[in-house]
This record gives C-alpha cells, structure tokens and sequence, in this order.
C-alpha cells in the first residue's frame, strides 16, 4: 500500500466521485420506493430503472424471495418481494454500455411485540417497601420505535423505551408499595408508534397483576388469659393486635401446647382480638405453652407464655359421725391435696400442711355448727384457695327454758296479744300448752285477751329424745276502757280551758278600769306624769 499522507488518497475519491455522479452520457439506475415500511412477513412492489438510451441490463439483488413482474419496459423493471422478514436493502442495478449503476431500497419491517408480560408480583408486599415491576417484550419491532409504559390501573407510572437489545427485552421500575396499592391492578403496554411513517400507533398489553399490600407492626401480639388454670375448669384467653392493614386479611393462630384453640376474632379498624377457651384437662397437667400467632401477609408476630394446669381437689371435712348425740366425742378433721395448707374454722394446722383435726365434746349449742376447712396451694407464684364446710347435727332435748318459754304472763282484758313458747331440741320437738287438759295456749298466734283466757296451762314438749313440762299461768287484769279514759281527757281539757278563760277576762277588766283613771286625770288639767307618780297613794 502507498505510505500515509493526503495524496495518494486522491485519486480514491476521484474513482468514487466517478461513480456517484453521473458523468456526461453516463446512465443512471434508480429505484422506487427508496424507502419502504411493510409489515414483517409482507410483499412489496419495486421498480427499478434506468436512464440508459439503449435497452439496459436491469437486476434486483437480494436474498428475499423476489420474482419480475411482467411485462416490465424498455428500460425498468417491476420485481415482487415477498415474505420480508427483516430489515432488508435489496439493489438495483444496471449495465449501460459496460458501465454499471446500482441503487439501494431501504425496507424496514415492522410488527408487535409476540408477548408483553408482567412478571408476577409478589403474593404479598409490606406497605413502604420497594417493589420492583418488571414487563418483558418478547420481540416488535422497529425497536426504536417500541415503548412500554407501566401502568396501575390507566394511571401510568412509567413510559421508557425498549432496550434494542435483548430477547426478550426488560424494563423495570420501582415503586413504594403504599396502602392505596393494596387491590390496584398493575400491567405494561407497549406503543408501536408508526405514525410519523404514515401508519398508526400500535398496542398490546399485558394481562393485569393485582397486588396485595399489607402493615404488620413490628410488636407482638398481647396475649391475656389465665396462668394458672386447673384441670376441668375453663379460661378464655385473648390475643390482640393493632396497626394491621388490611385487618380483614389478618389471621390468628391461638394453641395451647399442641391442641389448636378455637377462636373467635372481633375486627376493629385497624385491630383484632381473638378470643378462645381454654379447658384444663388432667392429661395437659404441668405447664403448658400458650401460644399466638398473627398472620397477615407472608408475615407473622408471635407471642409465648406459659400456663400451668394444675388439679387441686376441694379439701375434705370429715365428722367422725355426722350426726351424734349430746355429750358424745367428735372428732372433726380437714384434708387437702399434699401440697395444700389447710386451716380448719379459721385455725392453721399445728403442723403447717394439708391435714388439721379437731375434738369436740358434743353440746346442744354445736348443733348446726358448721366446720369449715380451707386449703391454699400455691400453683405458679400464685395462691389459689378452696374450702368445703359441714355441719354436725348433735341429737338433744327436749328443753323448754323459761327465757324462751316464759311462766307468767299478765295481759289486760281486751288486748291484742300473741302467746310465744319455744322448745328446743334436735330432733325438733313437738309442743302443746294445755288448760284443764282441752284448751289450748294458741301459741304464736295473736288473739284478743278474754277471761276465759287466763288460768295455768301445762306445756309439754315431745321428742324422740323424751319429753319435758313446765306450767305457764295467763292472768288477765281489768283496766279501764278506753271510751271511759276519753271522756276523764275531755273534762280536764275543758276545766283547763275554762279556768285560762277566767283568768283571762278578770285581767282584762282590771286594765281597762287603769286606763279610764289616767284618763280622768288627764281631763282635770293635772300634767302628765309617770303612771307610778299619778297612782293615787
Ligand atoms: C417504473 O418506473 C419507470 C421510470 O420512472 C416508469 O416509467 C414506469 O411507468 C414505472 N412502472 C410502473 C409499473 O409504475
Ligand atoms: C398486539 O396488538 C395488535 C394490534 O395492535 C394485535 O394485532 C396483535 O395480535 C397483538 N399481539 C399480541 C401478542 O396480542
Ligand atoms: C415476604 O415476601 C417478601 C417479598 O416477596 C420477601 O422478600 C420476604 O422475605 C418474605 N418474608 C417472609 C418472612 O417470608
Ligand atoms: C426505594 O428506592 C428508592 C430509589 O428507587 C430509594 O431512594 C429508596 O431509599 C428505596 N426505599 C426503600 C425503603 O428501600
Ligand atoms: C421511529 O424511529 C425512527 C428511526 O429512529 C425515527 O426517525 C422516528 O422519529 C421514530 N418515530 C417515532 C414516532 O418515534
Ligand atoms: C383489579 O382486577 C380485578 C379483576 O381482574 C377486579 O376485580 C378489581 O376490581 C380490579 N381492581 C381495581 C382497583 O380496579
Ligand atoms: C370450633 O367451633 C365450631 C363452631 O363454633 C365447632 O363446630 C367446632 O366443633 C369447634 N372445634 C373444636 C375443635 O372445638
Ligand atoms: C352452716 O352452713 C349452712 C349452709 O352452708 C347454713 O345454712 C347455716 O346457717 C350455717 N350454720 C351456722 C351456724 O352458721
Ligand atoms: C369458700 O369457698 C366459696 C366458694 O368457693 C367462697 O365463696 C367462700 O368465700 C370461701 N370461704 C372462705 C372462708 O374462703
Ligand atoms: C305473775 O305476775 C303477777 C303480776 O306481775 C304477780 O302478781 C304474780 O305473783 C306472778 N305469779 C307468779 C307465779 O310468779
């Protein structure tokens, strides 16, 4: 090759200066259309000339399928290419006298993206997270022409060309997942804008992704219910939780060691509560998990605490005989579970633990006294309690004492009265207080006090246990009626009011003869003076 330098490239551009323009007598080729847009897979028509005089050589070279529609003319020639599939230039040319000219066609293909796809998005995005949409265009072309626009619901989030390269081609774009993105439909759309070429604006759209956004807080859920829980008995135990969106998705997870609670949930605005029993049994005796879980999303807050079942039976009372006869020995004890302290009526037991007894000589006033015998266990730092009483029934009497049955009664005649007696005894006895052996004293029923009433009654009270008597004597005294009483009031009102009534006029009179006195002296032209100096001597 020549060495470097601006001269030897002159005579270069001379022979291509020669070939592009067209020389005095030199033939020119020409094609039509120069530039063509056909949809990919299309045919289009091209006609290639030439300016030569004499009858030119015309030919289409390409690798397309191309075939000469006929007839042409003298100097061109129409040829069909068909089945474009790609951006092709196929040339003309033709050979006028030995010389050769060519021309270039431009053919642009076009078509729409095969697959415009939104991948899928997350099940579920935490509210103020980052989430990436990403659309894929698999083909479309011209590539330069091709945009995709990311969309939620019609607003458009995002409008960015497609990347020449790459199959299939990827756009991205991030956006912060809010709670206004829960339940939105986001999607992509590609434009093949082909206006400006005189054709239209293209679009596909992918199908829809819906996006499920969620708040779960960063705190546990409170877990309340009961720590110590015995065995056959039932608790309810409450787990909630706030700041959820949206709190309808929310779920809950509520077990007690392996066996899953039952619950019920209350929804608030933002909150939930679940609630469930719990039931102690003998087999879950110990401590036991309680757990809770609140599901929202592909998240979940936990909360653990224990329990502790425990079974405590009700301490026992145990009379030697429930039911004993006066003077008998009892012998009263109180039981309770081994780890249990018991106290009997209020009393611990001599040895701190879970038994205490206590004798008694069995008396009248023990009947229906009851024995009370309480036990705490402490079950998890916490006391619980349980008692269990019993009566003794102590079999005695009959007693008629005269605090209860009084022996002398004095009532006026004509009163309203209510005889009372009690017997006392276990079993109850039976009472009767009889005058000459018929009339009976009705005891504990009012009755108007008549003569007839008075006299000695003999009461006898029977039981199983024997019988006791006592005499009881009613006398009924006479005392004045009570019309006779009114009118001795009447008269004394009256004498008081007349006596007050003559003394009052007697008063009167005598001021009244003072006052014509002074006036007399008045009259007499005697000055006026203190009434004591006027006073005749
Ligand atoms: C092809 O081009 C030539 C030269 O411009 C013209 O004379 C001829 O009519 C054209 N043929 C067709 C079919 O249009
Ligand atoms: C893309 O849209 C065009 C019309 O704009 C339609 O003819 C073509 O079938 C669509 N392509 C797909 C893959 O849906
Ligand atoms: C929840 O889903 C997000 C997004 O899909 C993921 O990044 C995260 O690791 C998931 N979290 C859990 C606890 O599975
Ligand atoms: C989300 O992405 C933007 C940039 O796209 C960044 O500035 C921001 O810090 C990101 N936010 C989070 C929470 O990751
Ligand atoms: C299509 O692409 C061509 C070539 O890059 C460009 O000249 C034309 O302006 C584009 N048309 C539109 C509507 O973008
Ligand atoms: C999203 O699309 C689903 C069905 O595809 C529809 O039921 C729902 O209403 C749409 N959501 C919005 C916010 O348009
Ligand atoms: C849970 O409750 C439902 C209805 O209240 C009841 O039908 C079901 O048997 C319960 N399941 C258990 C394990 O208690
Ligand atoms: C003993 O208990 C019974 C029932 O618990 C009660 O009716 C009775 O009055 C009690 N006796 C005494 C003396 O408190
Ligand atoms: C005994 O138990 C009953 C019921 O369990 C309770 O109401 C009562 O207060 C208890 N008595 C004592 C003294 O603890
Ligand atoms: C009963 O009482 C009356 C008057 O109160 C008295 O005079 C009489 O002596 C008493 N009788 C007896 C037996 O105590």
């Amino acid at each position: 090759m020549a060495p470097s330098g601006p001269r030897p490239a002159l005579p270069a551009l001379l022979v291509l200066l020669a070939a592009l323009l067209p020389g005095p007598g030199d033939a020119q080729t020409s094609v039509s259309p120069q530039v063509v847009i056909l949809p990919r897979g299309g045919s289009v028509l091209v006609n290639c000339s030439s300016s030569c005089d004499q009858s030119p050589f015309l030919g289409l070279e390409t690798p397309l399928t191309k075939r000469e529609v006929l007839p042409g003319g003298n100097n061109w020639k129409m040829f069909e290419l068909s089945n474009v599939q790609e951006d092709s230039q196929p040339i003309c040319f033709s050979n006028c006298g030995g010389r050769q000219s060519t021309a270039k066609t431009f053919l642009t293909v076009y078509w729409t993206p095969e697959r415009v796809e939104l991948a899928p998005l997350p099940a579920w995005q935490p509210v103020g997270e980052n989430l990436t949409l990403r659309c894929q265009v698999e083909g479309g072309a011209p590539r330069a022409n091709l945009t995709v626009v990311l969309l939620r619901g019609e607003e458009e989030l995002s409008r960015q060309p497609v990347p020449q390269l790459g199959e299939p081609a990827e756009v991205t774009v991030t956006v912060l997942a809010g709670r206004n993105d829960h339940g939105a439909n986001f999607s992509c759309r590609t434009e093949l804008d082909l206006r400006s070429q005189g054709l239209e604006l293209f679009e596909n759209i992918s199908a829809p992704h819906q996006l499920q956004t969620f708040v779960l807080p960063e705190t546990p859920p409170q877990l309340l219910g009961p720590w110590v829980l015995e065995v056959d008995t039932q608790g309810t135990v409450v787990c909630s939780l706030d700041g959820l969106f949206p709190v309808s998705e929310a779920q809950v997870h509520l077990a007690l060691g392996d066996q899953k609670l039952n619950h019920t949930i209350t929804y608030g605005f933002d909150s939930l509560s679940a609630k469930a029993s719990v039931k102690g049994t003998a087999e879950e005796e110990g401590t036991q998990r309680l757990f809770c879980a609140v599901i929202l999303g592909n998240q979940s807050q936990e909360t653990r605490k224990t329990v502790t079942v425990y079974s405590f039976p009700v301490p026992k009372v145990i009379l030697s005989e429930p039911e004993v006869s006066e003077g008998t020995e009892v012998i009263v004890k109180c039981e309770a579970h081994p780890r249990a302290m018991v106290m009997l009526n209020g009393v611990p037991a001599q040895t701190l633990g879970p038994r205490a007894q206590l004798r008694l000589k069995a008396r009248p006033e023990d009947d229906g006294r009851n024995f009370s015998c309480s036990a705490t266990l402490e079950v998890a730092g916490q006391v619980v309690h349980k008692n269990q009483t019993r009566e003794l029934r102590v079999l005695y009497g009959p007693q008629l004492d005269e605090k209860d049955c009084p022996r002398n009664w004095t009532w006026p005649e004509n009163s309203q009265q209510t005889p009372t007696c009690q017997a006392w005894g276990n079993p109850s006895p039976q009472l009767k207080c009889l005058k000459d052996g018929t009339l009976a004293l009705p005891i504990g029923k009012s009755v108007t006090v008549t003569r007839d009433l008075a006299g000695t009654y003999l009461c006898r009270a029977t039981s199983t246990r024997g019988e006791v008597t006592c005499e009881v004597t009613v006398n009924v005294v006479n005392l004045p009626s009570p019309q006779y009483v009114m009118v001795i009031i009447a008269l004394v009102v009256t004498a008081a009011v007349l006596g007050t009534a003559g003394i009052a006029i007697y008063l009167y009179n005598r001021q009244r003869k003072i006052r014509k006195y002074r006036l007399q002296q008045a009259q007499n032209g005697t000055p006026m003076k203190p009434i004591t100096q006027a006073t005749p001597p």
